[in-house]
């Protein structure tokens, strides 16, 4: 074993642990050595360095691969970031011809590079996993078609709706999410290297190749953007911020559904905890979670935007803070879309509840209206006549449906004995508008929804 020629200046251990990244940046190795090959097969290509030494590089380049994924590689502080640890490696593997790998290459273009392939499989993995949350909405949503739920203004009850219309508003903004990871990755899906430390490079480089080699579909157009560039990470964080709102909303929802005040859904028992001291209790301590980590999402997209908000061009080293917060943010995404698609898919639906809280049919009032207004009385009229016709049925403690056919004429001569006919199920079954919750434009957004999850 040869000893590593790399010596990083900063002598002052303090500071150069202050300094390292490799703590963190070590996640970066897969991206490290793939881009590495690549460049190297570049090299060879281009005749700057010789077939023979692009093989010992590259068969170095595999094994340290191996070692690293049998946590066999160990990591050293004083080599400070993961691009020096893996070259270090490397000379003790394959000696000097080590160094000819950074030929061409700087650890600005290198690390530019090691993230846009690490967030382009990571918007991947992101997009599989809402669609999989999608998927579960729809099914919950599928098996509870018929079931009316009141729908909230100002959470105070407002018009019956079906529950899977509501359902369907979630998987409406998922949707829109999905669109922003998109339009992020094409962003993302360029290629820096060729970059230098920004001014490009004095070699005969064929840049449009490694970017082949790497399946990226563009070369980045000006080098010293290239390696000062952190867009794609602030739009990973942005989309990621705006999918953790929704969710959180989701598991408010859900938190509210579950309470004994609501009591319109379960939650299976996997995804809750019992009180310690409180026996009757079940909480759903994983939808809490959700909402609350929604709040590190954000500081994190808060966080790469300060960081990057007055550095001069080009590379400055605060550019190094991107990563922790990067990762945080795919990692607490990705995973709160994986339980609430858990917790969904344990969801039992209790109607009877549902039922009861809207014994009362005062949620019906703007039907009431609505019913005026088709005999003839301006919207406005027929709105104060159901507000009186309310306080009355409320002071003299009646449903609408308690009420008598004298009592109704009372407020208005045009009501007749159709009234009664106005139901919870006539009520949504009216509202077949497009994007409506009628049972039949619900039927058509969840052939919509499953033709999208699919696609
Ligand atoms: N660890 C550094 C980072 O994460 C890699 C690039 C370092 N470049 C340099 N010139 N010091 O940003």
């Amino acid at each position: 074993m040869k000893d590593s020629p790399i010596k990083l200046s900063m002598t002052d251990t303090q500071a150069r642990n202050y300094a390292a990244s490799i703590p963190f940046d070590r996640r970066l190795y897969h991206q490290d050595i793939e881009g590495s090959i690549a460049h190297v097969r570049m090299l060879a290509k281009q005749e700057i360095i010789t077939a023979g030494e692009a093989k010992a590089i590259i068969t170095g380049l595999n094994s340290i691969l191996k070692e690293i994924e049998r946590g066999k590689l160990q990591f050293r502080i004083e080599f400070e970031d993961i691009h020096m640890n893996i070259e270090a490696r490397l000379f003790e593997k394959i000696g000097d011809v080590a160094g000819k790998l950074h030929t061409a290459r700087s650890r600005n273009d290198q690390m530019a590079l090691d993230l846009r392939l690490f967030v382009k499989e990571e918007i991947g993995k992101t997009l599989d996993e809402i669609k999989a949350l999608q998927a579960a909405l729809v099914e919950l949503a599928e098996a509870n078609k018929d079931v009316i739920i009141p729908g909230y203004t100002h959470l105070q009850q407002a018009q019956p709706i079906l529950l899977a219309h509501q359902l369907l508003a979630y998987f409406e903004m998922f949707q829109r999410d999905k669109g922003r990871f998109r339009d992020c990755l094409g962003r993302t899906d360029v290629m820096p290297l060729g970059s230098g430390a920004l001014a490009g490079v004095p070699y005969p480089i064929d840049r449009e190749f490694v970017a082949h080699e790497l399946g990226l579909s563009k070369v980045s157009a000006n080098s010293i953007d290239a390696v000062s560039d952190r867009d794609f990470i602030i739009e990973y964080e942005a989309a990621a911020a705006i999918t953790m709102m929704h969710l959180s909303r989701l598991a408010e929802e859900l938190i509210l559904w579950s309470s004994s005040e609501f009591g319109f859904i379960k939650i299976g028992e996997a995804f809750t905890t019992g009180s310690s001291i409180m026996p009757q209790k079940k909480n759903p301590d994983v939808a809490e979670l959700v909402r609350g980590k929604t709040g590190r999402v954000y500081g994190h997209l808060m966080s790469i935007l300060t960081i990057m908000k007055s550095l001069p061009l080009a590379y400055n080293r605060d550019m190094q803070e991107d990563k922790e917060g990067l990762f945080d943010t795919v990692d607490t995404l990705q995973a709160s879309l994986e339980v609430l698609a858990g917790i969904a898919k344990t969801i039992n639906v209790n109607t009877d509840h549902i039922a009861q809280a809207m014994k009362t049919d005062y949620i019906l009032a703007t039907d009431l209206a609505d019913y005026l207004v088709k005999k003839g009385l301006p919207f406005r009229k027929a709105h104060g006549v159901i507000t009186q016709l309310s306080e009355y049925a409320v002071s003299k403690g009646k449903t609408f449906r308690e009420l008598g056919r004298k009592e109704y004429r009372d407020f208005c001569p045009l009501f007749t004995g159709d009234v009664y006919d106005i139901t919870l199920e006539s009520s949504v079954a009216a509202r077949n508008v497009i994007g409506g919750t009628s049972p039949q434009q619900v039927g058509k957004a969840l052939r919509r929804a499953k033709r999208l999850i699919k696609g």
